[in-house]
């Protein structure tokens, strides 16, 4: 009985008796596959069964005998199936009941099932799941084993498949239990498999995930790479190998070097090595010149694994009186904090997405992020490099145990020290802790894991509080964050002068997008003139200055470049996200933009004013103006009237009370006594006509790419109208509308679906191409009232990333028995005789039975209860080898029949149907002959 219970459960893992050979594997060469399609989701827990009984207690105690929504044959079938990346949180209606931290979005427990295909050629490979970002605490079983736990929704997982792996037409059975009510943050975190997961496919000898470190650095005799690449065998016996590393960019080769190394079996070794470069061109917010490190592993002359690797050359260092220096040069940290979600998309969000996110912050003239307050998408890091941000990348939990530390702090840094735009680990925001002992002691311990792994950026942390006690974090820390706090700078300075100092985060203004009345606290409203912070912070010009007079402040963070959903402040419901930003949570600009952008553009002219002018009946009413520039002087006309000009103030921007009266309001801007620039807003007549505005023209057809499109609603003279409110309906062919926003942190709307109305008005619409999509992606909308309007943006043919191969929902059918031969056809439904237990023989699919001693007839047999959709819908029962001439039934009833006696699959429909099925397989065998059935034997939908 207990083995019985056992061998039944472990059912998935139909291993093939052919022997494994590990070392020189036939297949060489690293795969990565997207496992992004087709997951089977289950909206909420499911309660793992209440386990009775010593059998079932020993079996469940073993290997592949993972039990409920975690066994490999748990019944799936009428999951719905979902596409990565997937913020379960995203879609549920935002509603009052819920955590308004989290934007009043529910959060909660999911499964996530996948079916995967590893080819027989697969066998003696590295195969290692990765998964990029789950929220918030995630197991994972494979194959009915528990291989992963992980604790934050921030740091990726790779996992080694390989020892559980099974090849061929058994599938491998992947699940994933995401626990949402687990919280990290008090922002909006999104929940689910929200990042991009995938197969990695090595050599059995390869570098391992991570394995590059290959960051430049400037020694007195010119440029060198040190690179640290670490090996990995699973081979029976050590594996000698040959590391080589080249420098490339986009001009070609530049230097390569190579070292042998030992592979121990089943362990790491790190090659180490060296690359110059005399004349590196070097990397900059200006000017981000990206090179790459191509990592190969070879033996006997062929490549066994390759990888890439980012790099860029260049130096910095923070000087405590004169702020940081980057390439020798000063300079000042004009960055904002971020975190990852955006309108329509919660924290799902795509790279082209993070790309259009991160291009709004350089037009901003922003050179700095801080990825507050947690590791981002690998993508946001690749984009920071090759646009040209400096990135203060941050741990999320404070916490120097080993299990912790591990997962999340070294991984961070193994991962993100590669990249230019790093330039600080921080390793903790606003900790409690941080004026006392125990944080300095937690800090201490964190410096030195990051220093380990790297010596070339200084370690931070966003202190709010304990600056001045006797033992506090500073005193391990190599910069000091201040979080706010910003009339401190100078007596920090004092009592630290040997410390460098920077603003981790700052103002925490208010600023609802597009409008300019009067602060309402009924209504949540406040205007963007940029007059409100919250008690902590400070507006955006007042942060600004304090930063930008004392050049020991490095520079600061402002809290933060685009509204986010959850912590509304200062209102709560209905307010659902921030208004801290400097854009919306759609990337529409707030007049804080214009402000940031007057005070930290410096290459072009820059000239903006607001308010938007339609303010019908307050004419004659005095408006105030706010004009924004880095020039000289700005002037400003109403209806071709001068009503002054004044030098510009770029602390505090230039203010006039403008007597209302519509038409044209237009600013000046002269710079060394000559007009340069100007600005207006006008008056607009009442919508008549929809507009859409996509950020490009064309996306790749490829199911991955994605478009904002901005939507507006015109009037007669095509001029957008700054307070349109109408609700849109779209429409879409040849692609998907992802999400939607406007950017109304008091609105409940659903962020998914295919309406939104507009909000000062703008919309913004997320599409997505298809995979395979070529041709066009149309999409229309319509308006009560409005002429409606459609845009057609062109799909460029591109191939979807390649796939690992999956599979649906089945059962397998694998332990069966075998009635004694019989001289005459048996009845289908024929059963052992009570208390025989002798007789009928257990066997596994998957071989041949004995050789039949004489003519007749042998019955296989096999009791399952299909899924519930098949149970509904009636489904398939695929045999994929199956020798000899057999008839197949259901319960008696004929299913089909095989004729032929050499080995073939068999395909038969099974009807539907409730309860237990009894399949059986009657051959009629000569004397002599193997029947049997040879391959797997499965039921799917
Ligand atoms: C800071 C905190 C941020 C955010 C901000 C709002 O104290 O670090 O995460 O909460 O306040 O002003």
């Amino acid at each position: 009985m207990k083995r019985r219970t056992l061998l039944q459960a472990g059912a998935a893992g139909l291993t093939p008796a052919a022997s494994i050979t590990l070392a020189g594997a036939a297949h060489t060469g690293r795969e990565v596959l997207a496992l992004t399609q087709g997951w089977r989701f289950h909206d909420g827990d499911i309660p793992f069964p209440k386990i009775l009984g010593h059998g079932w207690t020993y079996g469940s105690a073993k290997a592949g005998n993972a039990q409920g929504a975690a066994a490999p044959d748990y019944d799936d079938s009428d999951w719905p199936l979902v596409n990565l990346p997937h913020d379960f949180a995203a879609s549920q209606p935002i509603e009052q009941a819920a955590n308004v931290a989290q934007g009043y979005r529910r959060r909660g427990m999911a499964w996530y099932r996948q079916s995967i295909r590893f080819e027989p050629e697969d066998r003696g490979r590295h195969l290692e799941l990765q998964i990029d970002g789950a929220a918030t605490h995630a197991t994972v079983w494979f194959n009915g084993t528990l291989v992963h736990h992980n604790f934050s929704g921030y740091n990726e997982m790779a996992i080694d498949l390989t020892p559980y792996a099974t090849f061929g037409d058994a599938l491998n059975t992947l699940v994933v239990r995401v626990d949402a009510v687990a919280m990290e943050g008090w922002w909006y975190e999104g929940a689910g498999l929200y990042r991009e997961v995938r197969i990695v496919k090595r050599a059995a000898t390869h570098i391992v995930t991570d394995g590059v470190f290959a960051h430049p650095v400037k020694r007195p005799e010119g440029w060198v790479i040190p690179i640290e690449v670490t090996v990995a065998t699973l081979a029976d016996k050590t594996q000698p190998v040959t590391v080589e590393c080249e420098l490339q960019d986009a001009r070609g080769s530049h230097a390569k070097a190579s070292v042998r190394a030992q592979v121990p079996l089943l362990r790491q070794a790190v090659a180490k090595l060296q690359i110059k470069h005399d004349k590196p061109e070097l990397w900059s917010p200006a000017s981000p010149h990206l090179y790459r490190v191509v990592t190969r592993v070879l033996q006997g002359g062929q490549v066994l694994d390759e990888t890439t690797t980012p790099c860029g050359f260049r130096t910095q260092h923070f000087d405590a009186d004169r702020g940081f220096f980057l390439n020798g040069q000063p300079l000042k940290i004009q960055g904002v904090c971020i975190h990852q979600d955006h309108a329509g998309v919660g924290v799902a969000v795509p790279p082209a997405l993070i790309d259009f996110r991160l291009r709004r912050l350089k037009e901003l003239g922003c050179n700095a992020i801080r990825a507050s307050h947690n590791a981002q998408d690998r993508a946001f890091m690749d984009a920071c490099d090759r646009l040209g941000f400096l990135v203060m990348a941050e741990n999320r939990l404070f916490n120097p145990s080993p299990q912790y530390v591990k997962q999340q702090l070294k991984w961070l840094v193994r991962r993100d020290r590669n990249h230019p735009c790093v330039f600080m680990w921080s390793v903790f925001n606003e900790e409690p802790m941080q004026g006392t002992e125990g944080g300095y002691e937690m800090v201490r311990r964190m410096r030195e894991v990051v220093r380990d792994l790297d010596t070339s950026r200084p370690v931070t942390a966003a202190m709010n509080d304990g600056l001045f006690t006797p033992l506090n974090v500073s005193h391990a820390l190599d910069v000091l964050g201040f979080n706010y706090q910003q009339d401190q700078y100078d007596a920090v300075h004092k009592a630290r002068p040997k410390l460098p100092l920077m603003s981790s985060e700052d103002t925490s203004a208010f600023m609802l997008r597009g409008y300019y009345g009067p602060r309402d606290d009924k209504r949540h409203l406040i205007p963007s003139y940029d007059d409100d912070a919250a008690d902590w912070g400070a507006t955006h010009r007042k942060a600004w200055k304090a930063i930008a007079e004392r050049p020991f402040i490095a520079g600061g963070f402002v809290w933060t470049g685009f509204d986010y959903h959850g912590e509304p402040t200062p209102y709560e419901w209905p307010s659902n996200s921030s208004v801290f930003g400097i854009m919306d949570l759609c990337g529409f600009e707030k007049t804080a933009f214009h402000i940031h952008q007057a005070q930290w553009v410096h290459d072009r002219p820059v000239l903006a004013l607001a308010p938007h002018w339609n303010w019908p009946g307050r004419e004659g009413q005095p408006v105030k103006v706010m004009v924004c520039s880095n020039l000289d002087e700005v002037g400003l006309e109403l209806n071709g009237r001068l009503l002054g000009r004044q030098s510009v103030d770029r602390w505090t921007m230039n203010h006039w009370q403008v007597p209302y009266e519509a038409g044209t309001l237009r600013a000046l801007g002269w710079k060394a006594g000559r007009l340069v620039a100007k600005a207006q807003v006008e008056t607009v007549g009442p919508p008549t006509a929809l507009r859409l505005v996509a950020d490009r023209s064309s996306l790749r057809g490829d199911g991955v790419d994605v478009v904002p499109v901005r939507v507006e609603a015109i009037d007669a003279q095509g001029r957008a109208h700054p307070l349109a409110s109408s609700m849109v309906q779209f429409r879409i062919e040849g692609g998907e509308i992802i999400g939607l926003g406007n950017g109304d942190s008091n609105s409940t709307e659903p962020e998914k679906g295919d309406r939104r109305s507009l909000f000062h008005g703008l919309a913004q619409v997320i599409v997505r191409s298809t995979a395979g999509g070529t041709g066009e992606l149309k999409l229309s909308a319509a308006a009560e009232g409005l002429q409606g309007t459609s845009i057609s943006l062109a799909l460029t043919p591109a191939a979807a990333p390649r796939q690992q191969a999956t599979g649906t929902s089945v059962q397998l059918l694998q332990w069966w028995q075998r009635a004694p031969q019989q001289a005459t056809a048996p009845d289908p439904q024929l059963q052992p005789p009570p208390q025989d237990m002798n007789s009928w023989q257990g066997f596994q699919a998957g071989g041949l039975l004995p050789a039949a001693t004489a003519p007749g007839y042998v019955l296989c047999a096999i009791n399952h209860t299909p899924y519930s959709r098949i149970r509904r819908e009636g489904g398939w029962v695929e045999a994929l080898s199956v020798t000899g001439r057999c008839e197949v039934y259901s319960n008696g009833t004929l299913l089909g029949r095989k004729t032929e006696a050499a080995s073939a699959p068999l395909r038969l429909r099974l009807p539907p149907g409730e309860g237990q099925r009894r399949l059986a397989f009657v051959f009629q065998v000569e004397a002599g002959e193997k029947v049997g059935l040879g391959g797997v034997v499965r039921v799917r939908v």
